[in-house]
């Protein structure tokens, strides 16, 4: 027996993000977005059709950490006006926050309990979200969760609450179009590493694998294209699906091993999310052959029947877009690499990964990926 469920209303295609003001319907919004021009820009365009927003929120910055995120929540108190929905304009990070600042209801230390204890739940306050991805990578339009950071501590939590689904996701290729080659590429890979964690994962149904084989093959066939051609908008409206389609699978499944390895690397690193969770994936693949199953189904569909060859191809895809796959490619030293494993495997992530540390170790030196001391 399995179930597959996820609430958002979804609207897609170029020039989708005209609908914005009928979607706040008169209802008293606050915008979240950048502080850079073009989000000005689109910032402008919904004031001018649906009225200036009670509150806006134009500072978010990468990686919502929680200095930031206390003192952006603190905005939300005491306004004049109570809010009745947000909107979030922008990337991973403008839609992360938002979901912070919708838990929050004007104090985010209600969030910080919540995050570290899991106690606190009724505190917590639901406004509705309407977002807006600018970015073709995270998914978070369609999942009920936001990655916060806490930097001077050196850790990462995950807010997850059935009520952080937006109500609804607006996609519009269009705005992905200004995308610098570096964040089309980390955000890609992102997307390609969501869709498949979502089918090494002990949560994995038919549905989500469905839709995680869809976003695997697109992403390979479209990333490399649009690296070449980024101002193409069929490209982009590719990825865009392709994220998407990713975000309804692991919107069920939540990640696994390949993001619990990411997250020291990128803490301690500075490696940035995409690439972080995306150069162990054919590693990951290879560890799992023989699963069986429509797991194993799913990854034939994608890489063909050879799933050795299929590793190998990814590698070279990943190659081919500038992507190491050893831990020292990116920076990381042989004595930090068991380390980052065994956490990895031993945390929330890793357990949801059908997959073996054994294994993982064995194809990863099998392929030179790591050098522990102990080999
Ligand atoms: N909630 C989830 O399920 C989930 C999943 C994966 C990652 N994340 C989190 O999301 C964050 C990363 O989000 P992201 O990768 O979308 O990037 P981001 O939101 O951090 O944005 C990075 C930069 O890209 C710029 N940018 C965004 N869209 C642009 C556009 N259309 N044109 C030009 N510049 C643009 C922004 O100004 C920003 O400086 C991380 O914190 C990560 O941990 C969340
Ligand atoms: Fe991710």
């Amino acid at each position: 027996m399995w179930t597959y469920s996820n609430p958002v209303n979804v609207i897609f295609g170029t020039g989708a993000y005209s609908k914005l003001a009928d979607l706040i319907g008169g209802r008293r919004y606050a915008l979240v977005t950048y502080p850079e021009p073009p989000f000005a820009e689109l910032a402008q365009r919904i004031e001018s059709v649906a009225g200036k927003p009670v509150l806006t929120i134009d500072d978010v910055a990468p990686n919502p950490d929680y200095t930031l995120l206390e003192e952006q929540s603190g905005r939300f108190a005491d306004l004049a006006e109570p809010i009745d929905v947000i909107v979030a304009v922008g990337g991973g990070s403008v839609i992360d926050s938002t979901k912070v600042f919708a838990a929050a209801g004007g104090n985010f230390g209600n969030v910080a309990r919540f995050l570290e204890t899991k106690a606190g739940e009724d505190a917590l306050s639901f406004l509705p979200i309407i977002a807006v991805p600018t970015t073709a990578g995270t998914g978070s339009e369609v999942t009920c969760w936001a990655t916060v950071w806490n930097e001077d501590k050196g850790k990462k939590y995950s807010l997850a609450h059935p009520e952080l689904y937006p109500e609804t996701a607006l996609v519009d290729p269009e705005l992905m179009l200004g995308k610098p080659l570096g964040l089309t590429l980390a955000t890609g890979l992102d997307a390609l590493s969501h869709s498949l964690e979502s089918i090494w994962n002990v949560n994995a149904n038919p549905v989500s694998a469905r839709h995680a084989v869809a976003a695997s093959r697109l992403i390979m066939d479209a990333l490399p294209q649009l690296v070449r051609d980024p101002g193409n908008l069929d490209l982009r409206t590719d990825m865009a699906e392709a994220s998407l389609c990713a975000g309804l699978a692991f919107s069920n499944t939540k990640t696994a091993i390949a993001h619990n390895l990411s997250y020291p690397i990128t803490l301690g690193w500075g490696v940035q999310h995409g690439i972080a969770c995306s150069f162990t994936l054919p590693t990951v693949l290879r560890s799992v052959i023989g699963i069986g199953g429509f797991r194993e189904a799913a990854l034939n569909e994608i890489f063909g029947t050879d799933l050795n060859a299929g590793a190998d191809r990814l590698t070279q895809f990943l190659s081919d877009l500038g992507i190491g796959a050893r831990f020292a490619d990116h920076g990381i030293p042989a004595d930090k690499c068991a380390d980052i494993i065994d956490e990895a495997f031993a945390g929330e992530r890793g357990k949801n990964f059908v997959g073996t540390k054994d294994n993982f170790i064995a194809a990863a030196q099998q392929q030179n990926v790591i050098r522990l001391s102990a080999a």
